[in-house]
């Protein structure tokens, strides 16, 4: 059973000084998808919020004394004050890319139905897979906000897996996507998760469904997670610019010009068979034709992904 708890309506009750906490619970192994009304909260914080308040927190903190089941916690703003000074300490933009893909490697190993994986920071065992070529450089921005953390009101407060959940959101606010809620509470694994569980980097589009929907994630959450690859060298845009500019450059397919050396290197071959099929395309369609509805979708799967396999404190 995993709880969200969420700060809401001042207290009633006298001796609770942080205000009543309205508890949504689902019975997976991972938090709920969130509900239509937990999608327009976040349509509506993407239209609001700017990109650094992050919603490390959420809102006023979650007393630990009132979280008497393990969850997901917000917390306390003096903790969301001390983890956002540390990233921007450790975390340039130049930074962003790799650390959205640290989330999703850290993530990637999730299986639901093994009930194993996930976001654990179990990627720092990891390093030396192939498919986590070039994340170390990641890792080690990890490592520095986490020293850069002791001896404030965050030390013992967040977990390595948890830093690593709040960095890839910050990473995306700074570089001008959405702002997306991330609670707290993960446990970090205390080795390496199973191998082999990363889609393969020739995978059809159906072996990347089929290999999201192992780690509980839909077909449309795969096309809107790949937004990410907005971010990095791979021609899609401005590399620290966070935008719809993948989508876009999905339909235009520039890859297929055979008169355009340069064009030829734009993307990776699993974004290359996404718009081809029947499934995907029309989801592309719609985050190419509007980039809200796009920042949207992409905070909700990021904030689900970021909690995948979570085994919370
Ligand atoms: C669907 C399957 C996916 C595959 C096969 C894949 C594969 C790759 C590969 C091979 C690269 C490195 C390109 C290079 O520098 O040579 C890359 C970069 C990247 N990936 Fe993915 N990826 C996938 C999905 C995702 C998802 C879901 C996310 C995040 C939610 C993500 C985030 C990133 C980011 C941000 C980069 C740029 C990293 C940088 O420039 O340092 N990827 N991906």
């Amino acid at each position: 059973m995993q709880c969200v708890q969420r700060h809401a309506q001042p207290a009633q009750a006298a001796g609770r000084p942080q205000g009543r906490l309205a508890v949504r619970c689902s019975a997976s192994g991972s938090p709920a998808p969130p509900s239509e009304p937990s999608r327009r909260r976040l349509l509506a914080s993407v239209a609001a919020a700017p990109a650094l308040q992050l919603l490390l927190a959420g809102g006023p903190g979650v007393q630990a004394a009132a979280a008497a089941e393990p969850g997901p916690r917000t917390l306390a703003p003096e903790q969301a004050a001390a983890v956002e000074a540390a990233f921007a300490a450790v975390l340039p933009k130049s930074k962003a890319p790799v650390i959205v893909r640290l989330v999703f490697h850290d993530a990637g190993s999730y299986n639901a139905a093994a009930g194993d994986g996930g976001v654990n920071a179990s990627i720092q065992y990891e390093l030396d897979r192939p498919d986590n070529f070039g994340l170390k450089r990641g890792w080690s921005v990890i490592e520095a906000a986490a020293k850069k953390l002791r001896g404030t009101a965050a030390e013992g407060a967040i977990s390595k897996a948890d830093l690593i959940a709040l960095a890839g959101a910050y990473a995306v606010g700074i570089t001008g996507g959405p702002a997306i809620e991330v609670p707290v509470g993960r446990r970090d694994a205390t080795g390496p998760d199973p191998d082999g569980r990363m889609p393969a980097l020739d995978a059809s589009a159906e072996q990347q469904i089929a290999n999201f929907a192992a780690k509980g994630l839909t077909a449309q959450e795969l096309v809107v997670l790949s937004g990410s690859h907005t971010l990095g060298s791979k021609g899609y845009g401005d590399p620290v610019t966070f935008d719809n500019t993948y989508f876009k450059t999905l339909l235009a397919a520039p890859w297929t010009d055979k008169s355009n050396e340069m064009a030829q290197h734009t993307g990776i071959p699993t974004d290359h068979v996404l718009a081809d099929n029947p499934e995907l395309r029309p989801h592309i369609q719609r985050y190419a034709d509007s980039q809200q509805a796009f920042f949207a979708d992409f905070a909700a799967a990021y904030a689900k992904m970021a909690s995948l396999g979570a085994r919370w404190a």
